[in-house]
């Protein structure tokens, strides 16, 4: 994941919080169809992209997640799972073939005035419903760049219409202000809503939480060689719940971390000042490992990977909810 200082401008201007840092993440942890906020004991309808946590799982709770072995990000007390529907280029026999990503994490927060994520909570930010953009709807929480190793990135709303040298980035950015009672809702969006000025103010949302924003770098370039084959020959990629507009791009989350981590990091972590949370483990606030990969085995057995006949997804099964 290479970001220059203009794309992080471009990215910190967008929230008014004095102090972040950047996760990029080891590895991806499984691309699969298990979704424990919106699809909780069910196969998914379509392929995500998870990172985090080994414990991931259909019934995941925030204590299960924190016995994980391991994580897929570097900082070893947050084995929260954060996810993503998944990358594919449409070849003109309307095939499917995966396309690689990475993913990165940012924390952004005022020290001090935000509080860790209560145990169990969990969000969705993004749309994955609406097959349009809702132009009314002024915080629109997802955008891709395209980016140029050799320039600024570009910005977009929806999935460009452009070869990026540098790869494609989908980002999301959630919501920072809590109605601090409901840990999810049935929408998995509306306990929680934008702050306005980076204060939370509503007083149906007064309580102040870290916003997240994950961002998944996808490895289009190799592609854009094959464009003459594919389906849509000006923009071949389509994402895993069949969206080839990026209006269904989303993120969801589930909170696994150390609360008492959490909390010093986010009232004391602000001495990286481009996002490098080194300097924050060389002050105690929280471990980092950088080397050790994290995996697990699919919970769902099929092909999602590689080149497909068709997107994954369609079939709807439960699995057996776990022993007691
Ligand atoms: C469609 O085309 C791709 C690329 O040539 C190929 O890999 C794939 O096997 C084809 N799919 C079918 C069903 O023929
Ligand atoms: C569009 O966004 C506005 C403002 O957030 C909201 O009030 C409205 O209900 C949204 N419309 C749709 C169709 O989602």
């Amino acid at each position: 994941m290479k970001s220059s200082p203009s794309v992080l401008y471009i990215l910190t201007a967008t929230v008014s919080a004095e102090a972040f840092w950047v996760m990029n993440m080891k590895n991806v942890l499984i691309t699969e169809r298990v979704d424990p906020v919106s699809s909780p004991g069910a196969i998914a309808p379509h392929v995500h992209t998870v990172i985090g946590g080994s414990n991931f799982g259909p019934y995941a709770t925030s204590e299960d997640l924190r016995a994980s072995k391991c994580t897929s990000g570097p900082i070893v007390e947050d084995k929260s799972n954060y996810w993503t529907p998944t990358l594919y280029f449409q070849w003109t026999n309307r095939s499917f073939t995966s396309v690689e990503g990475t993913v990165s994490v940012k924390y952004l927060f005022n020290p001090g005035e935000a509080i860790p994520f209560p145990d169990d909570f969990r969000m969705l930010a993004g749309s994955p419903t609406s097959r349009s953009k809702n132009e009314s709807d002024s915080t629109p929480d997802e955008t891709f760049l395209c980016l140029n190793p050799l320039a600024q990135a570009s910005r977009h709303s929806v999935l460009p219409a452009l070869q990026c040298p540098g790869g494609l980035r989908s980002q999301v950015t959630f919501p920072s202000c809590w109605d601090g009672k409901n840990l999810d809702s049935d929408s998995h969006k509306v306990h929680v809503a934008f702050a306005a000025d980076g204060k939370c103010t509503d007083p149906a949302y007064p309580v102040n939480l870290p916003q997240i924003q994950v961002e998944a770098h996808w490895d289009t370039t190799e592609f854009y060689s094959l464009t003459k084959h594919a389906l849509n020959p000006e923009q071949p990629f389509v994402f895993s719940n069949g969206d080839a507009t990026g209006c269904n791009f989303y993120a969801a989350f589930l909170n696994g971390w150390e609360t008492k981590v959490l909390k010093q990091a986010i009232d004391k972590c602000t001495c990286g000042m481009y996002g490098d949370a080194k300097c924050c483990a060389d002050a105690g606030i929280f471990t980092i490992d950088t080397t050790s990969q994290c995996r697990i085995t699919p919970h769902v057995e099929e092909q999602v990977q590689g080149t497909l006949g068709h997107l994954p997804g369609k079939a709807f099964d439960c699995f057996s909810p776990p022993d007691d």
